[in-house]
């Protein structure tokens, strides 16, 4: 069957991964009204199609960070990504570097920082969690700069973790395991089982030192509520800044006053993220807030999104609205999961082909062209 959307890779990904770990990826937290509203906002936005217009000379090149990238989009950082599909990480980071995206490590991968970086050519960004032990935290953005990452992304949403119905009932573990109840549907997806017998790492690879203080914690839910720093506030980005003087990034900024002690704290970008519809449920979508927050520091940081991008489209009117770029989370990781690294080039280049014809067909022909005035009925 051709593959001409990302929900082709999603149904995919679906059948090829353990059912614990799609359910992961691809579910929200509590009622999932966020994750919902990220895309139901997302969708009821409509663009105004303009005619007769020379829309030959298109480009979607364009800067992060500073990075010269091929489209205004990078990989979001996910955790246990190396478990979607053995090697996921790596295999991720390969393709956005061949397609000259950015790729952001999460703590939380499987594959390790060295391991991604021994497999990659070009710098990656690294995610940070902040943990009680900072002397660990100190060693996380040392290997960060040893690797060579080129940016730091603090992630400000998760000290503590929403709960997801689905990982608890699935009973989620890292390591996988098979157990009674998950027996069968593993044993149907043998290529799953050959990737990740084959892969580098079957476990948290950033975490061995931390891992083996806490035997028997193999849940992601209940390692985070037991290592994960509850008590991070902005004070404690001045401390991170002593240690990483490159570029560094917030993400999970919901809110025009965190957006702007964000500012304050010397954030080089923020961005606006409910962690996928993940963490507070009954949050507003990134979509509906995302003008608030441009309107208050756009002119004072770089402004990016995620949560909910699935395609060009919805990149393109999150651009309408005042961000230079987006994230993908899910939207890559379908791809991983239905087709390694092939399928997160695939996922990509749906996103940037759709983001090209969608920018040809409302009459534009850069990307400094996108504003407002390309949507339908104007916020
Ligand atoms: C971690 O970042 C998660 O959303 O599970």
């Amino acid at each position: 069957m051709a593959i001409t959307c990302n929900e082709d890779l999603r149904l995919l990904a679906k059948k090829r991964a353990p059912r614990a770990i799609f359910d992961y990826v691809d579910r929200g937290s509590y009622d999932e009204n966020t994750i919902n509203k990220n895309r139901q906002d997302l969708q009821a936005m409509q663009l105004r199609q303009r005619v007769m217009i020379d829309v030959s000379k298109r480009s979607i090149e364009s800067e992060m960070l500073g990075e010269k990238v091929s489209m205004p989009l990078a990989i979001a950082p996910t955790g246990l990504t190396g478990i979607m599909h053995g090697s996921g990480e790596i295999l991720a980071a390969q393709a956005a570097e061949e397609l000259g995206i950015p790729f952001t490590l999460s703590t939380m991968s499987i594959c390790s920082i060295e391991q991604v970086k021994a497999r990659t050519t070009k710098p990656f960004w690294f995610q940070l969690y902040v943990m009680r032990d900072r002397g660990f935290v100190r060693s996380l953005i040392e290997r960060a700069k040893a690797a060579e990452c080129s940016a730091l992304m603090l992630t400000a949403d998760l000290q503590i973790q929403g709960q997801r119905h689905r990982d608890i009932k699935n009973g989620l573990a890292v390591p996988p395991k098979l157990t009674v109840s998950n027996a069968i549907d593993i044993m149907t997806k043998p290529a799953w089982v050959w990737h990740m017998l084959t892969s580098p790492s079957k476990s948290f690879g950033n975490l061995t030192e931390l891992q083996a203080a806490n035997d028997g914690l193999t849940t992601l839910s209940k390692w985070i509520a037991g290592q994960f720093d509850p008590s991070l506030t902005w004070k404690d980005v001045e401390w991170i800044k002593s240690l990483w003087p490159g570029k560094l990034i917030i993400k999970g900024i919901l809110d025009p006053e965190d957006a702007k002690h964000a500012v304050n704290s010397g954030a080089d970008a923020i961005v606006v993220s409910n962690h996928g519809g993940r963490q507070l449920d009954y949050a507003p979508s990134s979509i509906e807030v995302l003008p608030s927050i441009v309107d208050t520091v756009g002119d004072q940081t770089e402004v990016y999104f995620d949560s909910g991008i699935r395609s060009g489209q919805d990149l393109l009117k999150g651009m309408a609205l005042g961000a230079r770029g987006g994230f993908i989370g899910k939207a890559f990781l379908y791809g991983l999961g239905a087709n390694g690294k092939e399928g997160v080039k695939t996922a990509i280049e749906l996103i940037r082909k759709e983001l090209d014809v969608s920018m040809a067909l409302t009459g534009i022909n850069g990307l400094d062209e996108i504003s407002k005035d390309i949507l339908y009925k104007k916020p």
